[in-house]
């Protein structure tokens, strides 16, 4: 197992963590084949997962930060977006090229570099500002 979602990455939302948790067992599915020489078979299923991801699990962020008033919205919406276009991209040489090499090596770039980066930390900067374990995220 190369990463793995452990409790200091609890937002201390349930629906959220159970979607992070996910993710990195998704991207860890993705380094796992790498490492047996099967990423390129791989790498089309995480491309489909994270599709439907976006949508969901960025929806859920977001109502819960606009729910709560979080001063950091802008900022942090801005970071999904950056993904949302990161994510267009790989899809785009995806489609062109196939599970070409340098196709897989930027998928775990961006995956990977999306774990540390924005779950470690700004997710993270979330979870302290709401300060409530166990919140309810209000449904649409
Ligand atoms: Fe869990 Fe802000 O994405």
């Amino acid at each position: 197992m190369a990463v793995a979602w452990t409790e200091d990455l609890s937002v201390g939302v349930a629906e959220i963590d159970a979607q992070h948790r996910e993710l990195f067992a998704r991207v860890d599915m993705l380094l796992d084949a790498c490492n047996q020489g099967k990423g390129k078979q791989e790498v089309g299923r995480l491309l489909g997962f994270l599709e439907d991801y976006v949508l969901t699990h960025f929806g859920v962020e977001e109502r819960l930060m606009i729910d709560r008033a979080y001063p950091g919205f802008h900022e942090h919406k801005a970071e999904h977006d950056y993904f949302i276009s990161q994510l267009n991209q790989l899809k785009l040489k995806f489609r062109s090229n196939g599970a070409a090499v340098n196709v897989v090596l930027l998928a775990v770039n961006v995956s990977v570099s999306w774990l540390q980066n924005h779950i470690r930390k700004t997710d993270k900067a979330v979870a302290g500002f709401i300060g409530t374990a166990g919140a309810e995220v209000r449904q649409v």
